[in-house]
């Protein structure tokens, strides 16, 4: 496990995006795992800066999302899709025949479960995922007393997921309470992970993730178990780590 810390937001998205980038350099037909939430989306604007200076192409690339929340269409402000759509596809040369995201409409979910799963793996696999961290632990949207073999499946959402996220909602009763999410087994089949994390509001969480026990009542400590995993984290997310680990400062 790889841990580096840098000053704020702003370099913690600055250097996930550079890790990124060098994977689409490296390998223009990268398979990339996406993640929503508010932190990657200052990576998302650093991405799209390398794009506009001709740095990166993303033509070959494929992508697929972590998840999606149940029951709401691809048109819906709230979905995944169109946040992926607005802060990031729309402004690259990424071709949309490339990209996945769970359809949380899809009449049958466990056909939609199960044939995303199926293209993940048909595509060679996930080269480097990223992850945000909710603030009890989830990534994804894999809820505490998470089951570690779990594919991509539908899950019922925490109280307090559903109310940490209705800050993007009118009412907190529009949060939907079911979401698709790639499972555990998923991300953990990824062959790079990186974790980005911002703010004292996650210093909790991160210390847990990296120096508590592995446990399913925190789902990021299992990644204490993946041979190529990075958490980029500010100094504030990084605050209540007693470093007993490897670190790199950024
Ligand atoms: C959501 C997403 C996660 C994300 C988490 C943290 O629940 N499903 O993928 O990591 O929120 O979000 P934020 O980055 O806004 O703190």
């Amino acid at each position: 496990m790889r841990i580096m810390i840098l000053k704020d937001y702003n370099e913690m998205s600055k250097k996930a995006a550079k890790i990124l980038a060098s994977q689409v350099i490296l390998k223009p037909n990268s398979i990339l795992g996406l993640a929503t939430g508010s932190t990657p989306v200052g990576m998302y604007n650093e991405l799209i800066k390398f794009y506009n200076a001709n740095e990166i192409d993303f033509s070959e690339v494929k992508t697929f999302n972590l998840d999606e929340y149940y029951g709401l269409n691809k048109n819906n402000e709230q979905s995944y899709y169109y946040f992926m759509m607005n802060n990031f596809f729309k402004h690259v040369n990424i071709n949309l025949q490339n990209i996945n995201i769970p359809n949380g409409m899809a009449e049958d979910i466990e056909k939609e479960c199960f044939e995303y799963e199926e293209k993940i793996l048909q595509s060679g696999g996930i080269d480097i995922q990223v992850l945000g961290i909710g603030a009890n632990g989830h990534i994804g949207f894999n809820e505490p007393d998470v089951n570690f073999e779990a594919s991509t499946h539908l899950v019922e959402l925490e109280e307090s997921t559903i109310k940490a996220n209705s800050r993007f909602f009118k009412y907190i009763d529009e949060v939907p309470k079911k979401a698709i999410s790639m499972g555990m087994k998923t991300i953990m089949q990824s062959k790079q992970i990186i974790l980005l994390a911002s703010g004292k509001n996650k210093a909790e969480v991160i210390k847990n993730a990296i120096e508590g026990k592995i446990t399913p009542t925190v789902p990021a400590s299992i990644l204490q178990l993946h041979t190529n995993v990075t958490f980029i984290i500010d100094e504030a997310a990084a605050s209540k780590l007693e470093s007993k680990i490897e670190v790199a400062y950024g």
